[in-house]
């Protein structure tokens, strides 16, 4: 059944558990994270983000959604948008069925103004507005995500602050988050303590300075009925790293966030862990090798079933370290 972000992330918070929230953007995706949520029983959160509507376009996924629902009516399912730019497309995205929204007013180059901050306080109250009446849950988002080693803003979807930003500046500060969920009255708050989007956030396996596990407690402890999100947390596994290596991929050495650090944000607070990247470079090495291993192949489907069986393992190991499994 299709259930609202709050419903699920009460539950975990009451268990002391953590769900992982992948994106989708194609079938094969959506039905990878299913059966993987079958197999261990664990509540389910597809995310979709703009990219991923204009790339199958709201009805293909609005539908991918109902299909899955339809098929595994026992399994909970939150559909939720990630990263909304505006308002407005906050409006959209309820009025085509999500059960929650995330309104990033963090986008913004000035976020780190008292201006942006004002900005970001705004949207995403207005946000509230709309979604809560409806029954739809609310993320915000406040800090920079982005790389502490490089003072870089990863990619922000594609938009985002430019130039460099101070530890302090970058990291989200827990007196005003406090502030903000007053303000706003968001269900989840996505945080910023290092992470950052995509395959390259850490040039070594990160140590406490690069990433502020630590500071979960004291964002947790100044909000503790608001579901803190953590982005950017993929594990790049270095295993498809070298998969996709060897079958002729070009992807340079870096390192994700440990499924270990995950482990200890998720004690510290941590609900909702967005996973995309981790999903993308399974599918890709397993589609990589399926078709260096057998040239002469050409039906598409042995390709996607190698990347679906690739992602469902990723997906059923998510599940069972953030002790999701068996909570459906
Ligand atoms: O937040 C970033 C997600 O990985 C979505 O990426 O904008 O390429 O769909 P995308
Ligand atoms: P990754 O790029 O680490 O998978 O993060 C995805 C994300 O945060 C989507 O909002
Ligand atoms: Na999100
Ligand atoms: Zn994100």
């Amino acid at each position: 059944a299709l259930v609202s972000l709050r419903q699920v992330l009460d539950h975990a918070a009451e268990y002391g558990y953590g769900v992982p929230a992948f994106n989708v953007n194609n079938m094969e995706q959506v039905q990878a994270i299913m059966e993987a949520a079958q197999a261990t029983d664990s509540p389910v959160i597809l995310q979709a983000s703009a990219g991923a509507r204009k790339y199958a376009g709201e009805a293909y996924l609005r539908h991918m959604v109902l299909a899955a629902i339809e098929t595994h009516p026992d399994i909970p399912v939150v559909l939720h948008q990630d990263h909304g730019a505006s308002p407005s497309q906050c409006q959209q995205s309820i009025r085509s069925g999500f059960s929650s929204v995330m309104m990033d007013g963090s986008l913004l180059e000035d976020a780190k103004t008292p201006a942006g901050y004002e900005y970001n306080v705004t949207v995403t109250r207005r946000v509230c507005e709309m979604a809560h009446p409806v029954g739809v849950s609310v993320e915000g988002e406040l800090g920079c995500l982005g790389s502490l080693e490089t003072g870089e803003a990863g990619e922000e979807d594609g938009v985002g602050a430019e130039g460099k930003l101070s530890h302090e500046q970058m990291l989200t500060d827990p007196m005003q988050a406090k502030d903000f969920v007053n303000q706003t009255g968001v269900d989840a708050l996505a945080i910023a303590i290092g992470t950052s989007h995509g395959a390259y956030k850490f040039t070594r396996p990160p140590t406490g300075e690069i990433l502020a596990i630590e500071r979960i407690s004291d964002i947790h402890a100044a909000i503790p009925d608001t579901h803190l999100v953590m982005h950017g947390s993929s594990s790049v596994p270095q295993e498809w790293l070298a998969i996709i290596r060897r079958y002729g991929g070009d992807i340079k050495e870096t390192y994700g966030v440990p499924v270990e650090e995950i482990v200890r944000g998720i004690a510290r607070g941590v609900r909702k862990v967005n996973i995309d990247t981790d999903i993308r470079l399974a599918m890709t090495g397993a589609m990589r090798q399926l078709f260096a291993q057998q040239p002469t192949e050409f039906d598409p489907r042995k390709a996607l079933q190698a990347a679906r069986h690739a992602a469902k393992d990723i997906c059923r190991l998510r599940f069972e370290a953030f002790g999701c499994a068996g909570r459906a």
